[in-house]
């Protein structure tokens, strides 16, 4: 069935127009090949919205991405050094407008899938006996509650400056994550690893307690509960064990980061936000790069392998984002790499050559 694409688009700031652009043009000749069409609308967040708006994301923001069918985003965020957005107070710059959308469209799962592709074992850090026959591992993130959305206040306590973070869970925030962690085991390997600090925090101890509760409706998924310090040992010393992680936000974000490294480098990672319906907002889990932008040698496969989640998650479209891995694992196959995955006997190529060979190669 022919469909039209209503697609937001956040290109944000540093790398984030480049690698949006070759995803644009990937997904293009995607809907070109299977008979779709791609609506856009350019949605402002982070440093480019701060420059028009002055603020990092604004209601009619809000408005346009929940008229939407599924957003794209890039990156967002500048040199905290030099970029004039880290002259504002914290909650007027560029992150805040990223976390003020995922929680306006109630963006509460995180799905941040690490997988070490053959061609790119040389580029992973790892020991070639610990990565023998690859990994393939989804962490789940919670990614609307906790330490990032707790109240936080810094203070002045006689003569003392003291800062105040709180991390909150209620049952109900923790059930939810654990359903959707569940639901997508039971598509992989039928493993949940959740990942807490049961030791040492109530709300872990909390977290325990329910996601121990949801695994009674999935009799056939194994659960294991590992402590937070030990996950991130565990990654590196055998992330084979590993099916889907589920985790709070602020654990989810640094493992995240370290499971992306583990797969040779950040720019290889996809990520989806989803929340209870159908819309979702999809993001490579890398940072906007300042250093490197504009330079057109950013590796834009992260951003078209979240462009590949968006069509299979939010348009069930399966087919078609087959399709786009299939390209992705080509172009690596055939030797090309942009500089953060480059090995010697590879062909290097810059940002747009990269989205040039995934667009050709959709069949
Ligand atoms: C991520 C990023 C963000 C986060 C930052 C930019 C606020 O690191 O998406 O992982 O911490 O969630
Ligand atoms: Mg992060």
């Amino acid at each position: 069935m022919d469909m039209n694409l209503n697609i937001g688009v956040i290109k944000g700031d540093g790398i984030g127009p480049e690698i949006v652009t070759e995803a644009m043009k990937v997904l293009d000749r995607t809907a070109e090949v299977y008979g779709h069409t791609c609506g856009y609308t350019q949605l402002l967040l982070g440093g480019a919205s701060i420059d028009v708006h002055g603020v990092p994301l604004t209601d009619e923001t809000i408005a346009e991405a929940k008229r939407c069918e599924a957003v794209l985003m890039g990156s967002i965020g500048g040199d905290a050094k030099t970029s004039p957005w880290y002259q504002l107070e914290p909650s007027k710059r560029p992150e805040a407008g990223l976390l003020a959308i995922r929680k306006a469209l109630n963006l509460f799962a995180n799905l941040r899938p690490a997988i070490l592709y053959d061609e790119l074992k040389g580029a992973c850090p790892l020991k070639e006996e610990i990565t023998e026959g690859g990994f393939d591992l989804m962490i789940m993130r919670e990614l609307t509650g906790g330490l990032y959305f707790g109240e936080r206040k810094t203070v002045e306590e006689n003569g003392v400056l003291t800062a105040y973070d709180s991390l909150t869970y209620n049952e109900h925030e923790i059930r939810r994550i654990a359903k959707r962690a569940f639901d997508i085991a039971m598509k992989r390997g039928k493993k949940v690893t959740s990942v807490d600090k049961a030791n040492v925090l109530d709300s872990s101890r909390l977290w325990r307690k329910v996601v121990e509760e949801v695994a009674k409706d999935y009799p056939e998924v194994t659960l294991e509960h590992m402590l937070v310090d030990n996950c991130a040992m565990q990654l590196v010393k055998n992330p084979k064990q590993f099916d889907v992680v589920l985790t709070e936000n602020m654990f989810g974000d640094i493992l995240s980061d370290e499971a992306s490294m583990v797969t040779g480098s950040i720019g290889m990672l996809a990520s989806a936000s989803l929340n209870e319906t159908k819309f979702g907002l999809y993001e490579p889990s890398g940072g906007s790069a300042p250093d490197i932008a504009g330079k057109g040698i950013a590796n834009p496969i992260a951003t078209i392998l979240s462009a590949a989640m968006m069509l299979r998650y939010s348009f069930d479209l399966d087919k078609e984002a087959d399709a786009i891995e299939t390209a992705v694992a080509r172009v690596l196959k055939e030797g090309y790499r942009t500089i953060d995955i480059m090995s010697e006997g590879k062909t290097q190529a810059g940002t747009a050559k990269m989205g040039d060979l995934i667009a050709s190669y959709i069949a």
